[in-house]
């Protein structure tokens, strides 16, 4: 089986659309800030699918692009008047920041109640001891596109590849959370395919161009791409070697088209949250 990302995220937007014409009944509007600093052209791209989804389910985006020399003191006092601005519900800093921003010093200065990213460490907290919070958008997104392909995740045997606190750590206590058996690896891991072939279902997130072959996965195993990389040729493709795995997976997310859309449309998920706990 093909995870089909695009399809899963199109259902919930149009759940989403639901309730945001709701709100609009009751006269509440839903408005998300989406900063960006500087030229990254993948920031680019990422801010413009953002903008476009929130036009799609009905939701205000706010765009705010500040130049690459913006200094940390200008990026603090920006994200304290949308924190103090009743008329934002969510803020989303674009990462990564240029490298003279403290990256972790802005991200705890957004309000956790308008932290649609997930990334404040009291979320993070919440998220670990299983508090209702605001969940990274990735992990978030790659455990609903799995319940609602009618797959289990209890009992199973989960490995990350990858430790980032966007992906790699949050999806780690996501699996935990669904009562798999968690394994998160990494660059220094001793023997990585061995490790991998134990996997029920296979996370890949460490941004290297088909780096999962078919010697790390096991007979009827889940595959999820996180990747977003460049192939030989220049091509979009992900961490797994899609042509190589697809047949000895049991169910495997394209790239593009399975955990991107997925991502995106989580962001909305908590932007509408975002407006209850801002009530
Ligand atoms: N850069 C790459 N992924 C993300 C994300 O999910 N949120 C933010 N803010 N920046 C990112």
């Amino acid at each position: 089986m093909i995870i089909d990302g695009k399809k899963i995220s199109t259902e919930i937007k149009d759940e989403l659309k639901d309730q945001v014409a709701k709100l609009k009944a009751e006269g509440i509007e839903v408005t998300l800030a989406v900063v960006k600093v500087g030229e990254d052209p993948a920031s680019a791209v990422y801010v413009r699918n953002k903008e476009k989804a929130c036009e799609y389910i009905g939701i205000n985006s706010k765009k705010i692009e500040v130049p690459e020399e913006t200094t940390e003191e200008e990026l603090l006092k920006l994200v304290d008047d949308l924190n103090t601005d009743p008329a934002i519900n969510g803020i989303l800093v674009q990462l990564p920041l240029p490298k003279h921003i403290d990256e972790n010093k802005i991200l705890l200065a957004i309000d956790p109640i308008k932290d649609v990213d997930g990334f404040h460490p009291v979320n993070v907290g919440k998220m670990v001891i299983g508090e209702e919070s605001f969940l990274p958008c990735t992990p978030a997104g790659i455990i609903e596109m799995i319940k609602r392909s009618g797959l289990d995740i209890e009992g199973k045997e989960c490995v990350i590849i990858g430790r980032s606190n966007i992906v790699g750590k949050p999806m780690a206590i996501l699996m935990l959370r669904e009562n798999a058996t968690v394994t998160v690896t990494h660059s220094r891991t001793k023997d990585l395919p061995e490790v991998c072939k134990r996997a029920d279902i296979i996370v890949a997130a460490l941004g290297k161009a088909k780096f999962v072959t078919k010697d790390f996965v096991k007979e009827g195993a889940i595959i999820i791409d996180v990747g977003m990389d460049r192939d030989e040729d220049g091509k979009l493709c992900g961490d797994v070697d899609f042509d190589e795995v697809k047949d000895i997976a049991s169910a495997i997310t394209p790239v593009p088209g399975g955990v991107g859309p997925m991502t995106v449309t989580m962001l909305l998920v908590n932007c509408l949250r975002s407006v209850e706990l801002n009530k």
